[in-house]
């Protein structure tokens, strides 16, 4: 089994260009040539360019916060995934619980967007998880299910490391209340067994399930102990180089 750790930092709507560029060089200073996991920031689209200057030749990828699955047209506000390959993005989170929230995507939506970037040879972190009142009524592993069905079925991905899905409950994100190892691992569990069927075993086997949701220095050792949590997506707590270059020490299996 050979699933390196990935912490992926997403900014959400936060920092400005100027703080994206001393944010990627205290990152780069900090964590030096070899870090152990894998790691990839997420700022904001206008902060991309900046990040993947600084990034150059670094071993820190670089990773958007959503796309829009069409390659082109009249598309008021969208960017392709054409447009994230060419700034230099290696992966782009879709389906994030915001976006689910905010924006009304749907599993189709996300299906689409992840179809999208495998075509342009990114990689999907597809984001799904329950809500709280989801989970009081014992619906937790049904909503998980249908999300990842309807997320993942249909996606040509060949390499089980184009492909990164990354459960976040949505009463742990921004709450501080982090999900237990045990909670996480017992539904991360559950999405491995899916991936399977939709896959296959070998590729469930070696494709990342990371967790997101109140990660932070204090909680990611015991998170990342559990056998099926690969990584760490990392809201409020990756802003700070300081807290996040120490998830990324906490991450190391
Ligand atoms: P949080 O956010 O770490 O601030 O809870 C996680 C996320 O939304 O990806």
């Amino acid at each position: 089994m050979s699933r390196t750790p990935l912490i992926v930092g997403n900014w959400k709507m936060h920092k400005t260009i100027p703080e994206t560029v001393d944010f990627c060089l205290r990152l780069k200073e900090e964590l030096g040539a070899a870090v152990g996991p894998r790691v990839a920031v997420a700022p904001p689209f206008t902060s991309l360019l900046a990040a993947a200057q600084v990034l150059k030749g670094t071993s820190i990828s670089l990773s958007a916060q959503d796309v829009f699955w069409a390659e082109g047209g009249a598309y008021t506000g969208e960017i392709s995934a054409k447009m994230l390959a060419e700034v230099g993005c290696r992966f782009t989170i879709v389906g994030h619980s915001e976006r689910r929230q905010y924006f009304h995507e749907t599993d189709e939506a996300v299906n689409k967007k992840a179809a999208a970037l495998i075509k342009e040879k990114l990689i999907p972190i597809v984001c799904l998880g329950e809500t709280l009142a989801q989970r009081q009524e014992g619906a937790a592993f049904a909503v998980v299910e249908k999300q990842t069905r309807g997320g993942l079925e249909g996606l040509a991905v060949k390499d089980p490391e184009n492909l990164v899905i990354a459960y976040e409950p949505v009463w742990a994100i921004g709450t501080g209340q982090t999900a237990t190892p045990e909670q996480a691992q017992e539904i991360q569990v559950f999405i491995r067994k899916l991936l399977e069927k939709i896959f296959s075993s070998p590729m469930a086997r070696e494709m990342r399930i990371i967790y997101g949701g109140s990660v932070k220095p204090e909680n990611i050792s015991e998170l990342m102990a559990m056998a099926d949590i690969d990584g760490a997506l990392v809201g409020g707590a990756s802003l700070q180089a300081d807290s996040f270059r120490q998830i990324i020490h906490g991450a190391i299996k």
